[in-house]
Parts: C-alpha cells; structure tokens; sequence
C-alpha cells in the first residue's frame, strides 16, 4: 500500500511537513510504504509553474519529460494521498493550487479516480481559516473522484473536517493527536476501497 504526502508549503521543514511526517509515520506503523513530494520543487520543473492553458483539453505537452509529469504518474499508483497546505489567506497555497491546475491530464485519465485523500492545515492563528482551507483542498479532492476521509476513527471519534493546526504544529498536542488518527484511517479505507481501484 502506498501512501503519498504533498507538501504545499514552500517550508521543506516546516509546520505542514510536520503534520504530513506525523500521518505518514503512523500509516508507517500499520505496514504503508509511504512518501513525500515537495509540491514547489517538481512545479519549478515545469515550462511553466502555473497552468496558461497551452493546450486544451490539457495534453500535458508544457510539462512532459519533467518531475512534475513523473509525479503525476507516480499519484496514479498511490492508494491515499495526503494533501498538506499551510493557510495562505483562508485559502490553499498557490502552490498546491497551480500544482492540481496542472493536474487536467491526470484527471482526463482518471487517475486519482478512488483514491483515498485527507487534507492537513496549520496557520499561524487558532481560528485563521484551517477548515476553510480544508474545504479548498476537498473540493480538488472531489473534482479528482477521489474518496475523502476525516479525521475520525471507529477507536476515537467520528472526527471532522482533516487536521487544523495552529503553529508551531509540534507544540499542538490536539493536531498531532488528529494526525495520528488520520494515519490510521487512511490504512482503514484503503484496505476497504482496494479492489475498486484495481
Ligand atoms: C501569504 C501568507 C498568507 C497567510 N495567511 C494566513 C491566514 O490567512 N491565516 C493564518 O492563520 N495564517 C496565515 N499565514 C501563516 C501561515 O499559514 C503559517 O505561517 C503556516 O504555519 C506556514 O506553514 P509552513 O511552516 O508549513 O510553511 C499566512 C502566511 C503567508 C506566507
């Protein structure tokens, strides 16, 4: 099973990578082969890093040969995706948002279609738009088809919405606690959701 992070935030070691570390280790623990790819690295790859419609329906043909088409055939195996977002103005950050613009050709091929997703957020306030960007991130979520979970857990509670953190996210013993669960649930439904996907 594999379990992929996407780390929105232009921080390689910051908050949101910190809370993607704390899912991808727990789904670790349950048996996962997981990983984590810098979203702004492999856009810098790309003749472009943000979608100008060159071709339409999108053939791909602005970021072919480059780590960003690699990546995008690399999501098409994951059995979960984890999808990390710092808040940037209530919002996704530009970066994960040009990232999934990019991402037209790998929804034409439904190639997230069933694949399991769950969204972490960490902003510098306590109430600075954590669930706003959680629905941000779910909305690309289901414009891929793909089988959204929260964090909720049949040993804990039902959940909410994903993991909110307000930074320093190793200081939020409530988000690490979330994040912990939202390994463990993401195992759960890809288990479950397996053969729909095959
Ligand atoms: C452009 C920008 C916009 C931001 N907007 C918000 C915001 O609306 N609400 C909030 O709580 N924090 C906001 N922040 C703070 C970041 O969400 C916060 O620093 C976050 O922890 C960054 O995560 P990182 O360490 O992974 O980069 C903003 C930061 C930037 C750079």
């Amino acid at each position: 099973m594999l379990i992929v992070g996407l780390n929105g935030s232009p921080h390689k070691e910051g908050n949101t990578k910190f809370l993607l570390n704390a899912v991808l280790n727990k789904a670790q623990s349950q048996g996962a082969e997981t990983m984590i790819i810098e979203v702004f690295d492999v856009l810098k790859t790309a003749k472009n890093n943000f979608c100008l419609v060159c071709s339409n329906p999108c053939s791909g043909k602005c970021y072919q040969g480059t780590e960003l088409e690699k990546t995008f055939e690399l999501l098409k195996k994951a059995d979960g995706v984890v999808f990390g977002s710092p808040v940037y103005f209530g919002t996704v950050s530009a970066q994960l948002k040009a990232f999934f613009d990019m991402s037209r050709k790998l929804r034409g091929e439904k190639g997230l279609y069933n694949t399991v997703a769950a969204g972490v957020t960490v902003g510098n306030s306590k109430f600075g738009g954590q669930e706003t960007t959680l629905r941000a991130l779910h909305d690309i979520m289901l414009v891929h088809g793909m089988i959204i979970v929260g964090d909720g857990y049949h040993e804990n509670d039902c959940g909410h919405y994903g993991v909110c953190s307000q930074k320093p996210s190793d200081q939020d013993s409530s988000a690490l606690q979330r994040a912990e669960i939202v390994g463990k649930r993401l195992i759960e439904v890809c288990t479950a959701t397996k053969n729909i996907r095959d």
